[in-house]
């Protein structure tokens, strides 16, 4: 068994990380921390887990979480966790990291949207968690920068066809709708009941922070600058994220076409499924498991592809996601601890 410790455990990606990390065969959790809730159980926190989780919320300190465990998950603020992970890297512990901090490979880019970044010599060896394009590098990582919610959910459907010769990858328009446990558990006006109830909106138009992370991944992939015009939605759920992705075709395409790519590309991919042609990806099909749901259209008469895609944001959009990263740094199989089945409705 492998020892697991969740730094920022009574957050909604670090409760998530508990959650899962509680069920998986090959881990134990021997650690979780929180300043809040320093000294009190976790299933005080979160009744849910009564009789389930029976650990109680330490503060931090890097020497305890070394000693307490193999594998460290910090599922902090960004900023914050570029003060936390070197002690833990420095000890020798694999990290996985769901803030932004170690997700860029350019510091420039990363102090240009968040602040100025205080560990950058980790950039250089920390890895992108994407494992369905990254696994190999993911597998030598002793640090992987898990990639955002919104990123995962535009990456995925687009990488597959970005460097086909059909299409432009100067047109990428993508437009993705969160639920609001994305905001994170926090109180703030914003993610208020009586401000996301019964209404829906756009924020951050064309402005928000995923926009670089996106941007970043795809250049480098491509090999050559791309700029997407991306915005964000947040919807009246409490889990999910929808992504609609628009790109131009340079040549005729039929449906048949964009189905045997994706298929092929992700046949041994064992979170992607690919909606047959004419069949779309929902939010609820995707709740409380690691899949991302991939469908798609070609938009008759216009030479424009529509790419939809489903995740839960607390899963294959953060916590999921960085228990996957886990199991392919660990050398186990990359699904351990990842196979809850989806609800029906
Ligand atoms: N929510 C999502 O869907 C999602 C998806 C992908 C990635 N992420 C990323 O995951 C990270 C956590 O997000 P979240 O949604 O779980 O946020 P959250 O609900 O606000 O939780 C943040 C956690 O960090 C701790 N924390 C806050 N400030 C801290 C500080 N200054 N020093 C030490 N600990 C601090 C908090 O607990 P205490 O205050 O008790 O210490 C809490 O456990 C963020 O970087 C976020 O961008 C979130």
């Amino acid at each position: 068994m492998f020892k697991v410790a969740v730094i920022g455990s009574t957050g909604y990606a670090g409760a998530e990380l508990v959650r899962i990390v509680s069920a998986h065969p090959q881990a134990e959790l021997t650690m979780i921390t929180s300043r809040q809730y320093a000294g009190q159980p976790f299933s005080d926190v979160y009744p849910a887990m009564a009789g389930i989780v029976n650990l109680t919320c330490q503060s931090f300190s890097a020497e305890a979480v070394s000693e307490a465990a193999d594998v460290v998950f910090t599922a902090l603020p960004h900023k914050t966790s570029m003060e936390v992970v070197p002690g833990l890297v420095a000890r020798g512990k694999k990290v996985v990291d769901l803030s932004a901090d170690f997700r860029f490979k350019d510091p420039a880019v990363y102090e240009a949207w968040y602040e100025p970044h205080e560990a950058k010599d980790l950039l250089k060896t920390a890895v992108y968690g994407l494992p369905e394009i990254y696994f190999d590098d993911i597998q030598n990582a002793s640090l992987v920068g898990n990639p955002g919610c919104y990123p995962t959910s535009v990456l995925l459907p687009l990488l597959p066809i970005i460097k086909a010769t059909f299409v432009d990858p100067d047109s990428i328009i993508a437009d993705s709708k969160s639920g609001a446990s994305g905001a994170g558990r926090s109180v703030s006006l914003a993610s208020h009941y009586c401000e996301v109830n019964e209404g829906l909106k756009a924020y951050n138009v064309a402005k928000h922070r995923h926009n670089p992370e996106m941007d970043e991944v795809l250049s480098l992939f491509c090999g050559r600058t791309i700029r997407t015009t991306f915005t964000p939605h947040l919807v009246p759920m409490t889990r999910g994220m929808l992504t609609t992705i628009y790109v131009e075709l340079t040549e005729d395409v039929s449906i048949q076409d964009v189905a045997s790519l994706l298929d092929s590309f992700y046949a041994d991919k064992p979170f992607v499924r690919i909606c047959s042609p004419g069949r779309f990806p929902n939010t609820l099909h995707v709740k409380g498991t690691n899949y991302c749901d991939i469908g798609f259209q070609v938009a008759t008469g216009t030479k424009r592809l529509v790419l939809i895609s489903a995740i839960d944001n607390l899963v294959k959009g953060a916590s999921g996601q960085a228990v996957q990263n886990m199991n392919i740094m660990l050398g186990l199989p990359e699904t351990a601890g990842l196979d809850q089945l989806p609800f029906l409705l």
